[in-house]
């Protein structure tokens, strides 16, 4: 059954459309990737579709219902958790501070889910007191994802998680992703690397110029030569 479904969307800012007629779902248990060169409206889709942007047009659906008025404790009480491009972290919160802040809206079960976080992520157990804001760009990246898993979402919404990080923990993230996934977390990620996130995905969908370009399982888009293409510009 599908976790979320987003039928017909269309997006603007202010009078300025960026998004047409997108469709797109994403199964319970599933990874998807959305894929798109910078500008395509990636970052537009996923703030749509937690709520931080209202669509113009079309209807998103989380199990089922319409989540039109969604607010941002909705969201999260419902399960949704989006961890934003760049990494909004608390910089002289300790690493286990900010972890705690994933955590707000249901302390219940929260030292059992840094357990898992730790395991997922062991470069952040053996930094948990340390500043974060002192963290490497790449431990920083891990413990914004970590912080979503805080809250033990049922959606994971991951906009560009690999962006600016050395191959080794691009390596690193894509492994916890998966972990993440097999754990019983369903995965909506929005990424440059198309190999990777193509690796680690079942599905996944090309945007270009804010409308849906190619769409296919995983192994059929990573076989089609229009997928870069689509990297290379309008
Ligand atoms: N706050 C905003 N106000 C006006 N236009 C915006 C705003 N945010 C994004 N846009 C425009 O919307 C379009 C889609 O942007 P978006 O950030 O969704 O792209 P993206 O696919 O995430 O790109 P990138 O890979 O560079 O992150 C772009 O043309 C961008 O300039
Ligand atoms: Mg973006």
């Amino acid at each position: 059954m599908a976790l979320l479904e987003v039928d017909d969307i269309d997006v603007a800012y202010g009078n300025v459309q960026v998004i047409w007629n997108v469709s797109l779902s994403v199964d319970e248990g599933e990874t998807v990737a959305l894929l798109g060169a910078n500008g395509a409206g990636k970052t537009t889709v996923l703030k749509t579709v937690c709520g931080d942007l209202a669509p113009t047009a079309g209807e998103i659906r989380y199990r089922g219902e319409s989540v039109g008025d969604w607010t941002q404790e909705e969201v999260i009480a419902d399960g949704v958790v989006h961890v934003p491009e760049g990494r909004e972290i608390f910089p002289a919160s300790s690493v286990e501070e900010n972890l705690e802040l994933g955590s707000y809206v249901d302390r219940s079960g929260m030292d059992e889910r840094m357990e898992q976080v730790y395991d997922v992520f062991p470069r952040l157990e053996e930094r948990r007191g340390q500043a974060a804001g002192t963290l490497s760009g790449g431990e920083q990246q891990m413990l914004a994802i970590g912080r979503g898993l805080m809250s033990d979402p049922d959606l994971l919404l991951l906009d560009e998680a690999s962006l600016g990080l050395a191959p080794v923990l691009v390596d690193d993230v894509f492994e916890a992703i998966e972990r993440i996934n097999e754990q019983g977390t369903t995965v909506l990620l929005v990424e440059q690397d198309i190999y990777n996130a193509l690796r680690v995905a079942d599905r996944g969908y090309v945007l270009k110029s804010g409308h849906i370009e190619l769409s296919g399982t995983a192994a059929e888009l990573a076989g089609d030569e229009r997928v870069e293409e689509s990297y290379l510009g309008a």
